[in-house]
């Protein structure tokens, strides 16, 4: 049994984490201020403290927990609110980071897990996105959670704190709000299954590299005993087409809607998929969910949510 504490354990991603960890057996806290987050989300059986990062109280829930590991996952995580709101994502991603990382130092943990996104890369210079590939963030939000990456870099040189750095490409699943990276799952789950229409900005055959949540927790739980000072792509590691996208969801559902082609928006990357090999030799890990089936679990997820709000239940 590990104690582990969570940050963002209430949002998409975060809460994926807590019911592994729980199932698993370890004590885990979940740090969440409720911004993005749900409460219906949360494990029962983990700890929750409703708190900011930023706030001065945190390294006393660090303390009072003593967490063995901290997973990292409370973000602004949406790229166009850092482009209307860069100050406050940068208090929120890097400040906040820098708030989390002292509470690590003074409450004596052993290892950080970070969140970070395909984004710090811009973009993509190869058919393949190493971590080698140059840093050429191409938003705020960009900059935001790869800063935290140098923090956390010279934290274990200067105090001895172990990590692992994750890179995530797209990732989709069951509780995705659909403002976040990735939305584009949650947005066509949602839209199908209200008997809607889609929305594809340009002709479609724009790639990304989508990777399922549960693919993204298996990833992190490797990292609570592997990929010590490391940086890594989680990523599927295979590219495809928003068309291909659709088609595999209309037909999970059976429903026949033509999309609606919108222009290009501007700034929209044509095509990144990530190289996910030194995960795969490092974490010993590697995605085990076909799109298929991680996007018939997504939408069985979100029919079985529709129908608990239909019948009251929480
Ligand atoms: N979803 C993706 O495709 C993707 C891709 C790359 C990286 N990431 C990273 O993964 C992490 C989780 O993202 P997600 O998609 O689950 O988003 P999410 O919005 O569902 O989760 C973020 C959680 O952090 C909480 N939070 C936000 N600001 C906070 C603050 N100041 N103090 C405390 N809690 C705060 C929110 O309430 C929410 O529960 C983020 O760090 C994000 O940058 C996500």
């Amino acid at each position: 049994m590990i104690k582990v504490l969570v940050t963002g354990g209430a949002g998409f991603i975060g809460s994926h984490i807590v019911d592994r960890l729980v199932k698993e057996g370890h004590q885990v806290l979940v740090v969440d201020n409720l911004s993005t987050g749900h409460r219906i989300n949360l494990n029962p059986s983990a700890e929750f403290v409703k708190l900011d990062i930023q706030d001065d109280a945190l390294a006393d829930t660090f303390n009072r927990f003593g967490p063995e590991v901290v997973i990292h996952h409370a973000a602004q995580v949406a790229v166009t609110h850092s482009i209307r709101h860069p100050l406050y994502d940068a208090r929120v991603n890097i400040m906040g980071t820098l708030n989390v990382l002292e509470a690590c130092h003074k409450s004596g943990v052993r290892k950080l897990i970070y969140a970070s996104s395909a984004a710090v890369y811009g973009l993509p210079e190869s058919d393949m996105l190493k971590e080698t590939h140059a840093i050429k963030p191409l938003s705020f939000y960009g900059i935001s959670k790869h800063t935290p990456e140098h923090y956390i870099e010279t934290y274990a040189r200067l105090i001895g704190l172990d990590f692992t750095i994750l890179r995530y490409a797209n990732v989709y699943g069951g509780r995705q709000d659909a403002k976040g990276e990735g939305g584009v799952v949650s947005i066509f789950a949602s839209k199908l299954l209200n008997n809607e229409r889609c929305a594809i900005f340009g002709d479609g055959e724009q790639t990304r590299d989508f990777i399922y949540v549960k693919d993204i927790v298996s990833a992190n739980i490797s990292a609570l005993t592997r990929g010590s000072g490391k940086i890594m792509n989680i990523s599927g590691g295979s590219a495809t087409s928003i068309n291909q996208l659709l088609r595999t969801m209309c037909d999970i559902t059976g429903k026949r809607f033509a999309p609606v082609y919108m222009a290009p928006r501007t700034g929209d990357i044509k095509d990144s998929v990530l190289d996910n090999r030194l995960a795969v030799k490092e974490l010993g890990w590697s995605p085990e969910y076909t799109l298929h089936d991680g996007l018939l679990e997504t939408l069985d997820f979100e029919k079985q949510s529709r129908t608990k709000v239909e019948k009251g239940v929480s």
